[in-house]
């Protein structure tokens, strides 16, 4: 009887790739698969598996899976090694709580030096987003528009935290938009931040930023609550 093929050859089309590109490649490979659902949580992600499917040694594999656990796509497990991450778990309101320092942080720096164009380009995202149906094309959608007031950050060490909390609720949203029902408040909310930002006042667009990311703990709290009920 044929073996049962892995879900990860099933998802992931083997191939050789250049040694020196390997590990960005196999982490943006993976990190789709596991934002477009196609890896659901628990999958068994395998470092010699992934070696062999592309050609290469262990250690780029090892260093992509290091990176996806550091953005929280994968856990590892003991026994089982490395696995597709829960969507959501409680934690990810202390992400939320984290994301309201770092990236009002990243607002007070970048606001006074954003131009006319970035803020076209924030509204331009915000315009997608009313359209958008697809949920997925919708996690991304806001990562570009909150990227788009935190650019003219200085601190590129800050950024990159930004990037994975960000990161984070691009999955969550992903898969938990239409069970919340969130979409329509977040469009109020971007276009008052932008509102804000273009008239230069760092204070209210951080205090409406706060309020934004709280919702968002709101809605994260109020569906694990859900969840458990159940
Ligand atoms: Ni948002």
């Amino acid at each position: 009887m044929p073996r049962k093929p892995s879900p990860l050859s099933v998802v992931l089309a083997a191939e050789q790739l250049p040694p020196h590109l390997a590990r960005s490649i196999i982490e943006e490979k993976l990190r789709a698969a596991i934002l477009d659902g196609s890896l659901p949580t628990g999958t068994a992600v395998r470092q010699q598996e992934l070696a062999t499917m592309f050609g290469v040694s262990r250690m780029p594999v090892r260093e992509a899976l290091r990176q996806l656990e550091a953005q929280g796509l994968l856990a590892v497990e003991q026994h089982k090694g490395a696995v597709v991450a829960p969507l959501i778990t409680w934690d990810a309101t202390e992400t939320y709580e984290l994301r309201i320092l770092l990236e009002t942080e990243a607002l007070r720096q970048s606001v006074p030096a954003l131009t006319e164009e970035d803020f076209n380009e924030a509204d331009r995202v915000i315009d997608q987003m009313v359209t958008e149906k697809n949920y997925s094309v919708m996690g991304e959608l806001n990562k570009q528009f909150h990227l788009a007031l935190y650019r003219k950050a200085h601190n590129r060490r800050l950024m990159t935290l930004v990037s994975v909390g960000l990161d984070e609720e691009e999955r969550f949203l992903r898969f938990n938009l239409e069970a919340m029902g969130l979409g329509e408040v977040s469009q109020d909310d971007h276009r008052e931040l932008v509102a804000a930002a273009r008239e230069g006042n760092v204070d209210l667009a951080v205090e409406l930023l706060t309020q934004h990311l709280r919702r968002g703990i709101q809605a994260i709290t109020e569906y694990l609550e859900k969840k458990r009920e159940k």
